[in-house]
């Protein structure tokens, strides 16, 4: 949600920042701009995406070594030119480009203009630019970085800052609260993003800021401190992600090449912790905690969207293979109610980005009350992977397609790795029934191949049959209900198409009723265990003249025999299903969205990580 770039050194400044936004589009795309320090202070922003930006800035001439840059996806203020970052002081010393919400921002607003200001945005962000500039000029032997402090200090809600003034022409200042940022160190120049895509290719160290501190940064040195002012030394990690892995590839879309990637993540994910030969998994980031989730009383799982439905599954895997009770909540409805969470119990967030505000705010509020908190993440370094006390990362490479595909299939993974460990150490599962299991999981990537290898071009075709459907049902039982939830909100996030996704035995609770010989219903009817029930269910559709389109286990007649549409799956085992019913639901989205014109990597109103309550 929103992304920030910044950069000082040798190179040609806008060049480093407009590639760093054009990576960064993904987090948000509805506005982009750039400020520049060169004697003085220039800036060029406006509605749009980066590339209109890359043009203006191309027309302009704009240049310079040291400079700030913001990719908007709006929260306060429509998207327009005027509420574009970077935002202005009122003498146009001072920019500003922020992530995150100020949320007293009309109550300083009120108090800035009572004191004569002027301002010309709606955004809450030109009050941190506004508010900064009066407390450094007013105040007397105040440095710029104090003034930076003082301002904080009034500001409630949460910031990713970015700051420059044209008088201090070599340093960038930086803040952050409850909004990723980090610093990339170069030789003789420094990086600063919200999250580490623009750094790749220019330098692999970085150092990540924590909730509460600020960096002051020149092209050969940066100083960490608090708000509070006190010093601070940082860790310096290395970056794992490669140039390769945040460009397409050839596909046309990040998120076809990232559904085509599948075969690869899961095996990366499963990669050195499950063990055919030995017949174990080995799950590291959790090995210290085993003990206390053989001994939990239940696991609550928190999550939002295409997470939340990977925790689902999770919750019949715990179930199944573990024994251990699981509730699945959304972040964003338990950490404002009074959620009964406490020592004993162990509070699993699942996200991709690691950034997610409300799953941040679930696991803070369950750290308090005496959880024991993990995380499966996708980001390395993200603030979930380092405000869990536990977790296992998902290693499915950097998702960039709005639309979650590949993190959601090595979430699945990882809860089932993880079930399939605490099963064995509770004594749930024998050897036996491990070793069956851990040969099974062993197979999915080449089951997940198999399935984009022979039905990609007839999922092509079936799409082009349905592109113009106003409305799409999902129906699942059991591992597959969650995934018919996926299968309708990858459709309509991408698609626009309004679709639902059930539980099959639901339908005749209210649902029936929308069905009639214009409603494509998508039965994932893939699970042996709810076959018969599942054979019902399409009945009752049929009767009613929906029109089927059926994932199913490979030659089950009876399905076929009662489908308009069939695609055929690998035959796993039921607990594991999920991985191969959501490959063809993941591509029937793709292509309807496609043929229907939309921007598929960068949805109407969607941001890749939500950091915003
Ligand atoms: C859907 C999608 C979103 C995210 C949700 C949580 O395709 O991408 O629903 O799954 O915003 O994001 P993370 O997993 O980053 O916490």
């Amino acid at each position: 949600m929103c992304g920030i770039v910044g950069y000082v050194g040798n190179r040609e400044a806008s060049e480093v920042l407009l590639k760093g936004l054009k990576r960064l589009e993904y987090r948000g795309y509805d506005s982009a701009g750039i400020a520049l320090v060169n004697g003085g202070l220039h800036f060029n922003k406006g509605k749009g995406k980066v590339d209109a930006l890359a043009k203006k800035i191309k027309q302009s001439g704009l240049e310079g070594h040291l400079g700030i840059g913001h990719t908007r996806w709006a929260t306060h203020g429509e998207p327009n030119d005027i509420n574009s970052h970077p935002h202005m002081s009122e003498s146009g010393n001072i920019a500003v480009v922020h992530n995150g919400i100020i949320e007293n921002y009309t109550t300083l607003k009120k108090q800035l203009i009572s004191r004569g200001k002027t301002f010309h945005s709606q955004t809450d962000t030109e009050i941190v630019a506004q508010l900064l500039e009066e407390i450094y000029t007013t105040s007397r032997g105040v440095s710029f970085e104090q003034a930076i402090q003082l301002t904080l200090k009034q500001i409630v809600g949460t910031y990713g800052l970015a700051i420059v003034n044209k008088d201090m022409p070599d340093k960038i200042f930086i803040a952050r609260k409850g909004s990723p940022l980090l610093l990339g160190i170069g030789e003789n120049e420094m990086f600063i993003a919200s999250d580490a895509s623009p750094i790749v290719g220019y330098t692999n160290k970085v150092v990540y800021l924590d909730d509460g501190e600020m960096a002051t940064i020149t092209k050969d040195s940066y100083s960490v401190k608090t708000i509070e002012d006190v010093e601070l030394t940082k860790e310096v990690h290395e970056l794992a992600i490669s140039i390769d892995e945040i460009e397409k590839a050839g596909y046309p879309h990040f998120m076809l090449k990232e559904i085509f990637e599948q075969p690869r993540s899961i095996a990366d994910c499963m990669r050195g912790r499950l063990n055919v030969e030995n017949n174990s998994i080995q799950l590291g980031g959790i090995e210290d905690v085993m003990d206390d989730l053989v001994n939990a009383k239940r696991i609550v799982i928190a999550a939002c969207g295409t997470s939340w439905h990977s925790g689902l599954v999770g919750e019949y895997l715990f179930e199944y293979l573990a024994k251990t009770p699981v509730e699945v909540e959304y972040a964003s409805e338990f950490r404002y109610r009074d959620p009964l969470v406490g020592e004993g119990d162990v509070l699993l967030v699942i996200s991709q980005s690691g950034e997610t505000a409300d799953t941040i705010a679930a696991l803070r509020e369950a750290k308090k009350r005496g959880a024991l908190v993990l995380g499966i993440c996708n980001v390395v370094g993200s603030t979930i992977s380092r405000e869990t006390e536990a977790g296992v990362f998902t290693h499915a490479g950097p998702e960039i397609g709005v639309a979650s595909t590949k993190a959601f299939t090595a979430q699945v993974v990882v809860l089932t790795m993880m079930a399939l460990s605490l099963g064995k150490r509770k004594g749930v599962l024998s050897q036996d029934e491990m070793s069956k299991f851990i040969k099974e999981l062993s197979k999915i990537p080449s089951k997940v191949e198999y399935i984009l290898e022979h039905n990609d071009e007839s999922i092509q075709k079936m799409a082009g049959l349905f592109t113009y459907a106003p409305n799409f049902l999902y129906l699942g039982r059991s591992y597959n209900f969650p995934v018919a939830l996926e299968g309708a909100l990858k459709l309509k996030e991408i698609s626009y198409i309004h679709a639902e996704g059930y539980p099959a035995a639901e339908m005749k609770h209210g649902p029936i009723a929308l069905i009639d010989e214009m409603m494509p219903v998508v039965v994932i009817a893939a699970t042996d265990h709810t076959n018969e029930k599942m054979i019902s269910n399409i009945e009752e559709v049929k009767a009613r003249k929906g029109r089927i389109i059926s994932i199913m286990n490979d030659e089950n007649s009876d399905v076929m025999d009662l489908s308009e549409f069939h695609i055929s799956i690998p035959t796993t085992n039921d607990c594991f299903s999920p991985l191969l019913t959501v490959i063809p639901l993941q591509l029937l989205s793709y292509y309807i969205a496609v043929n229907r014109g939309c921007n598929v990597d960068q949805p109407r109103n969607l941001a890749k990580s939500v950091t915003v309550e």
